[in-house]
C-alpha cells in the first residue's frame, strides 16, 4: 500500500509517497522527472552499505545512468569541507540546471545535498529518499536546508523545496531501535502541537507502530507528513505558524548543546523531552492542568521514549547555564526567547511571553523526576 501526500505550494509542489517497497520502484516515480536518464545520488557510507545498490539497480533497470557520492556518516559531514566536495563533485559530473539530484540518506544527507542543489548552478532540483524515521517524518519535508557553523546548528542554509519525497517505510526495519524511537520524538510533537485525536491514536497504537506494524507506520509517517505539509503550506518561511514545528526544541537545542551534540543525546531525544518540558512551563503558567504533562510523559514512557532530564546519561550543567544556553538559541528575538506552549494537547502557540525565573523553575523541578 503506497499513500501519498501533497504539498500545495503552487508551481514548487511536490507529492510525498509514503509505503514500504519504494526503493526498488523508484525508477517508477524518479522516472517522470527526468530530462534526461541519467541523475546523480549522494548518500552516506551507512546508508550506502545498505539501500544504495536497491536504488541504482531499481534506476538502472529502467535505463537511468546513476553516478553516486558516498560521504562520510554523521553530523560533522553538515559543514563547508563536505558540501564543497558535493558541489564540485555535481559539476565534475556534469550535473547540468535540468538535472535532478537525489539524496538518499538521513537529515544530514538531505539538509546538505538540498543546499547543494539550492546553489548549484542557481539551483537544480532535487529528490529526497529519507531513510531514517525524523528525516521521514521531518526534516525531508518543506524545503528547509543547510550546514551547521562553528556559530551554531542550521544557520548556514536556504529553503529549497524537494521536487519529490520518497518515504520506504520498509527501511525503518533497519534502524536501531534507539534510532527509530528517536524519529518517535518528532511523530507524538505532531499530536502534542495540533492534533489531540492524533495523539489518542498513537496512545492506543504507539506500542503497535514501534514493534514493526507496518499499517500504523505507514499511518503516522503519512499523518505527520500531512501535518508538517498543511504548516509549511500555511507559513513556508517561517513568519508564523511554522515555528509551531520548534515545539519542544529550545528546550531540546540547549540539551544538545549541554551535551555537545554527541551520542548522549539524539536530536528526537532532546525533543521529546523538550516537549514534556515544554507542557510542564504550560502548567507552570497555568496554561494546562498539572495532569496534563504527566499525560504526555506516560505516552512517551509507554512507547520507551526518552522523556526526563534524568534520562540523559551522565551529569548535566545546571538549570541555570541550561537557561543561558536557551538564550543562544535561534530563536531569540530582540533578546527575549520563543517558546511554544499550549493550552492543551494538541492546542499550541509561539510566545515570548514567559517569565525567565517559570522556565528555570521547570528546570529545576525536571532534576528531581
Ligand atoms: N523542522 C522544523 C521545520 O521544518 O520547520
Amino acid at each position: 500500500m503506497t499513500e501519498t501526500v501533497h504539498v500545495a505550494l503552487g508551481d514548487r509542489a511536490y507529492d510525498i509517497h509514503i509505503g514500504p517497497g519504494l526503493l526498488t520502484r523508484a525508477a517508477e516515480f524518479v522516472g517522470p522527472f527526468l530530462k534526461r536518464q541519467r541523475v546523480a545520488v549522494v548518500t552516506d557510507e551507512n546508508v550506502a552499505a545498505l539501500h544504495l545498490d536497491t536504488l541504482k539497480t531499481s534506476l538502472g533497470n529502467a535505463g537511468i545512468d546513476v553516478v553516486s557520492l558516498t560521504l562520510p556518516a554523521g553530523e560533522a559531514t553538515k559543514g563547508w569541507p563536505q558540501l564543497t566536495r558535493t558541489v564540485e563533485w555535481l559539476l565534475e559530473n556534469k550535473v547540468e540546471r535540468n538535472d535532478v539530484v537525489i539524496a538518499l540518506g538521513g537529515g544530514v544527507i538531505g539538509d546538505l545535498v538540498g543546499f547543494a542543489a539550492a546553489v548549484l548552478r542557481r539551483g537544480v532540483r532535487f529528490i529526497q529518499i529519507p531513510t531514517s524515521l525524523l528525516a521521514q517524518v521531518d526534516s525531508s519535508v518543506g524545503g528547509k536546508t543547510g550546514i551547521n557553523a562553528p556559530q551554531g546548528k542550521n544557520l548556514i542554509g536556504a529553503f529549497h523545496q524537494p521536487t519529490l519525497v520518497l518515504a520506504d517505510v520498509g527501511v525503518l526495519e533497519t534502524l536501531t531501535s534507539r534510532d527509530f524511537l528517536a524519529g518517535c520524538g518528532e511523530i507524538v510533537k505532531y499530536g502534542l502541537l495540533g492534533d489531540l485525536g492524533f495523539f489518542e491514536w498513537l496512545e492506543k497504537n504507539g506500542d503497535a507502530m514501534s514493534s514493526g506494524d507496518m499499517d500504523a507506520r505507514i499511518y503516522a509517517v503519512k499523518r505527520s507528513c500531512q501535518m508538517k505539509a498543511d504548516i509549511v503550506v500555511r507559513d513556508e518561511t517561517e513568519q508564523g505558524d511554522r515555528a509551531l514545528l520548534n515545539l519542544g526544541h529550545t528546550f531540546c537545542h540547549a540539551l544538545e548543546a549541554a551535551t555537545g551534540y554527541s551520542d548522549r543525546l539524539l536530536h528526537g531525544e532532546g525533543v521529546s523531552i523538550g516537549c514534556a518540558l515544554a507542557f510542564d512551563l504550560s502548567a507552570q503558567m497555568g496554561l494546562v492542568s498539572q495532569e496534563t504533562p504527566s499525560r504526555v510523559r506516560a505516552l512517551f514512557q509507554a512507547m520507551g521514549m526518552k522523556t526526563n532530564l534524568n534520562d540523559i546519561e551522565d551529569e548535566l550543567p545546571p538549570a541555570s547555564y541550561l537557561l543561558e544556553l536557551m538564550s543562544q538559541d535561534k530563536k531569540v528575538i530582540n533578546g527575549q526567547l520563543r517558546f511554544i506552549l499550549a493550552n492543551g494537547i494538541g492546542s499550541s502557540f509561539v510566545t515570548s511571553d514567559v517569565d525567565p525565573d517559570d522556565v528555570l523553575t521547570v528546570l529545576k523541578n525536571g532534576f528531581l523526576l
